[in-house]
């Protein structure tokens, strides 16, 4: 937690309500309709969610709808479901048998289009597959893949037998990707040679290579070929997915999973160097990824939607494998980089499959603006009809730019903010209801309490800065941190009593809308990626060099914010700009490229409390040029700052 409350300066004022010709189609077509449902959620929280959930197939209904005890949820207990068979089989008896459910495009431009009785084919073969190796229920399987149907398929495959899957993003490093599959005990490992990459590939499998040396729970690798590119396969443990494939029947029957079966885990950053796998389960996730997709992206049947995201991430999981193939949609997915070959690829995938919705982040947004609005301008972008953003908090100007340069300043917007923890969306406009105001999230979804409190819990007055929380459990809220309920606790529920904590600075205006300020812990939010400040930490003083290090965050325009790194060395080293190489490759090695320091700077000592704690907030500062203002009485040693000012 903070030291302070915390300060808003944002201010504001305009409004975009959405056109009537939209509304009009809408799945909640205005503010009347919208109240209505918010008002039943509130009242029957209960009865809301079970109607949203009987939507959906269950192979044996749940004889509870909430099992609460705080902070510990069970959702819709005693019913039986399977996701796999919600995303595909049910759609196979309607005419979505012969749909698009994923339109592919690799970045070389290559093209691929599964409708939803192929991929029916593929995941059931893949099913096969998985359990001819011995893979059981209960079992988990780790994914490192580049952005091919293969990864979606193996999900889903995953989904079908109750194997848990644990998506590990592509640009992780060997490192990373073996403590998430030490901690998550995978037996499998599902890869692919490599992936496409601006022009280039990156070599996935020596990766793999390499973080199994000292990953001894994986028995069998499944390798994906992608690239062609000579790779090293070792006898009795790697396998080709095409030959393990070939022989495969493509009958399998979905597991009646019970609701609670742990569908996925995801590791994502928090305030201590360990990252934490955040686990989700069945039936709740399933049903707040559908109704959210649903209301959000107001999908329509003749929709083309596409969301940017690596599937590597929350944001992939949930809106464009899961939540969209709920809802019987076309989901695009794009390979590799936005400016590859040029800077408009993303424009010129908009008009080649004439795309309706378009879900990006801020920070893809910023880079657009500073390429120049001749590459959007050069494509025919009409068929847009909605945009979304996700992953940090979106400047007005950005926003602004986004609405005209993309949306034709016909299309809604919807800011999006929710979490790896929450599972789908908590806050965001409902687009064909509340109006959008620039840089902010709008209201909580039906169904969701969310407040801006102080740190007793009480909720601070309009406008003023405080903490987001939420004050009653959803459904598709993870359910604890894996191996470590206490941590689960005590990170999420233990700061504010009573409520769940998000780590994130809010206020709110005069019409109840949240404005998120961003991360007020010690986690940093680059590029839309999140990543602990321990975790560079831990990683710089893994270094020989290295004594002591501190990681803050500073804004960065393009970014959201950058990562400086103040380093203390170890006796006998000098502090020469070679060596702040040789660090920023080194984080690059233990983490991945995304989280190397953007600047280093060498200290004889870190401004210390009494106690020994970091005064992060002094280097929060310096890091970003401004001047002190806070309470430094604590401070041990007054010269440490001074000189460190000097150091500048
Ligand atoms: O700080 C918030 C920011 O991203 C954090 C969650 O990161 P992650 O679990 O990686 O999930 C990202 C995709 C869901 C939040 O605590 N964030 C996410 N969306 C927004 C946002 N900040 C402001 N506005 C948003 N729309």
């Amino acid at each position: 937690m903070p030291e302070k409350n915390i300060e808003s300066a944002l201010n504001e004022k305009r409004v975009f309500p959405p056109s009537a010709e939209f509304s009009s189609r809408a799945a909640i077509n205005g503010l009347e309709a919208y109240e209505k449902i918010s008002r039943k959620a509130l009242d029957d929280p209960e009865g809301y969610w079970a109607g949203i959930a009987s939507e959906l197939h269950w192979f044996e209904p749940w004889t509870k709808v909430l099992e609460w005890e705080l902070p510990f949820s069970k959702w819709f207990v005693g019913g039986k479901t399977n996701i796999s068979y919600n995303c595909i089989d049910r759609h196979l008896a309607t005419p979505r048998k012969n749909k698009i459910a994923i339109l592919w495009e690799g970045e070389p431009g290559d093209v691929r289009a599964l409708s939803y009785q192929m991929l029916h084919r593929e995941v059931c073969k893949f099913a096969n597959v998985l359990k001819s190796l011995g893979l059981q229920k209960g079992d988990r399987a780790t994914l490192y893949m580049g952005m091919v149907p293969e990864l979606a398929i193996a999900m889903l495959a995953c989904a079908r037998m109750g194997v848990t899957h644990n998506v590990v993003f592509g640009g992780f490093s060997a490192e990373a990707l073996r403590d998430r599959i030490n901690d998550s005990q995978s037996r499998v490992l599902i890869t692919a040679d490599g992936s496409y990459r601006r022009g280039t590939t990156v070599a996935l499998k020596k990766n793999v290579d390499d973080a199994l040396e000292g990953a001894s729970s994986v028995e069998k690798v499944i390798v994906y070929k992608r690239t062609g590119d000579a790779i090293n396969m070792v006898a009795g443990r790697d396998a080709w997915w095409h030959d393990l494939m070939a022989s495969a029947s493509a009958d399998f029957a979905a597991e009646a999973l019970d609701s609670e079966h742990p569908l996925f885990m995801l590791y994502t950053s928090g305030t201590t160097g360990k990252p934490k796998g955040v686990v989700h389960t069945t039936g709740g996730y399933m049903t707040g990824t559908y109704i959210t997709a649903k209301w959000v992206f107001d999908l329509k049947e003749e929709d083309t939607y596409w969301c940017t995201a690596d599937i590597g991430w929350v944001t992939g999981h949930s809106y464009i494998v899961y939540g969209p193939l709920l809802n019987g949609a076309t989901s695009v997915m794009y390979e590799g980089a936005p400016n590859f070959p040029e800077p408009d690829r993303f424009w010129s995938i908009i008009e080649k499959y004439r795309i309706n919705i378009f879900y990006t982040a801020p920070t893809a947004i910023r880079t657009f603006v500073k390429w120049g609005d001749q590459w959007p301008a050069k494509h025919d972008l009409s068929s847009l009809r909605l945009l979304g953003t996700v992953g940090e908090p979106i400047n007005p100007e950005a926003w602004m730019w986004y609405r005209k340069n993309i949306g034709g300043d016909r299309c809604p917007i919807v800011d999006t903010w929710w979490q790896t923890e929450t599972g789908s969306i908590m806050i965001s406009p409902v687009p064909g209801a509340v109006p959008a105001k620039p840089g902010s999230a709008t209201r909580p979804l039906p169904g969701i309490v969310a407040d801006v409190v102080d740190r007793q819990g009480n909720p601070v007055g309009v406008n003023q800065g405080g903490f987001l929380v939420l004050k009653r459990p959803w459904p598709s809220m993870m359910r604890t941190i894996y191996g470590d309920p206490e941590r689960y606790k005590r990170q999420y529920w233990s700061d504010i009593p009573g409520v769940y904590f998000t780590g994130d600075g809010a206020r709110r205006d005069e019409d109840g809308y949240f404005w998120i300020m961003g991360r007020i812990d010690d986690v940093m939010n680059v590029s839309g990626h999140r990543i602990g400040t321990m975790e560079v930490e831990s990683a710089l003083v893994s270094h020989p060099t290295v004594a002591e290090s501190a990681v803050v965050g500073r804004p960065d325009e393009l970014k959201g914010q950058g990562i400086v790194a103040f380093v203390t060395l170890a006796a006998g080293n000098q502090p020469l700009p070679a060596l702040k190489e040789e660090l920023k490759i080194h984080v690059g090695k233990s983490i991945g490229s995304f989280a190397k320091p953007d600047e280093i700077r060498f200290t004889d000592s870190l401004p210390k409390t009494r106690s020994g704690k970091i005064m992060r907030r002094l280097l929060r500062d310096l890091a970003s040029g401004t001047k002190t203002v806070g309470d430094t009485t604590t401070l041990e040693d007054f010269s440490v700052l001074a000189k460190l000012r000097e150091e500048e």
